[in-house]
């Protein structure tokens, strides 16, 4: 019977056996492998976010919304406001328990800045099928370079678990098609 008194009797102490010493050794530059891989991922990886994050106030970004609602509105679906912004310009989404405000109109190969922030707590925009996710902060605005490149309708769903009405928690984006696209897929450019 070993105690803390009495020490087990063992041999670890003497110096590693020579498998031990080469798991050890592939253990270590595995290792580096995957530390090299981290810097390596992150400038040449085509899943990092594109675009700029900047601080914002979640007052001073609901209004921006507001503005950029009133500006480009062009109908409501259900009483969240459909937005038809022009080619090219910022356009704005806000998350919020429990909506995504508003529905955004885009033009298919058109290219926008996407700005996502929320007002209340974190939430998730998770852009289905296009599978794109983004964790959405408040206090945070996130600028991001989209190029929808193909036409349908988009389902924003909260995959950020953000109280009580989460599960409803959906929102819609619209790509009408232009016919001059041939090119399948969400581009998220640099
Ligand atoms: Cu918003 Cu979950």
């Amino acid at each position: 019977m070993h105690t803390a008194i009495v020490p087990p009797k063992g041999v670890w102490w003497k110096p590693a056996g020579k498998q031990e010493r080469m798991w050890v050794t592939i253990a270590f530059v595995w290792c580096m492998v995957l530390f090299a891989m981290m810097p390596l991922w992150h400038l040449k990886g085509g899943q990092n976010p594109s675009g700029i994050r900047g601080r914002v106030e979640p007052k001073d970004y609901s209004e921006r919304v507001q503005r950029f609602i009133a500006e480009y509105q062009v109908g409501e679906e259900a009483g969240i406001p459909v937005v038809a912004p022009p080619p090219g310009s910022d356009v704005y989404m806000v998350g919020q328990m429990w909506s995504w405000k508003p529905v955004l109109k885009l033009q298919q190969g058109a290219s926008y800045v996407l700005h996502l922030s929320a007002l209340d707590v974190n939430h998730g925009f998770g852009l289905i099928p296009a599978n794109i996710n983004f964790q959405i902060v408040p206090g945070y605005d996130y600028g991001l370079k989209i190029t929808p490149n193909e036409a349908g309708e988009y389902k924003v769903l909260c995959n950020e678990f953000c109280g009580i009405g989460h599960h409803r928690m959906l929102g819609k984006i619209i790509v009408e098609p232009a016919a001059s696209v041939a090119d399948v897929g969400w581009e998220v450019s640099k």
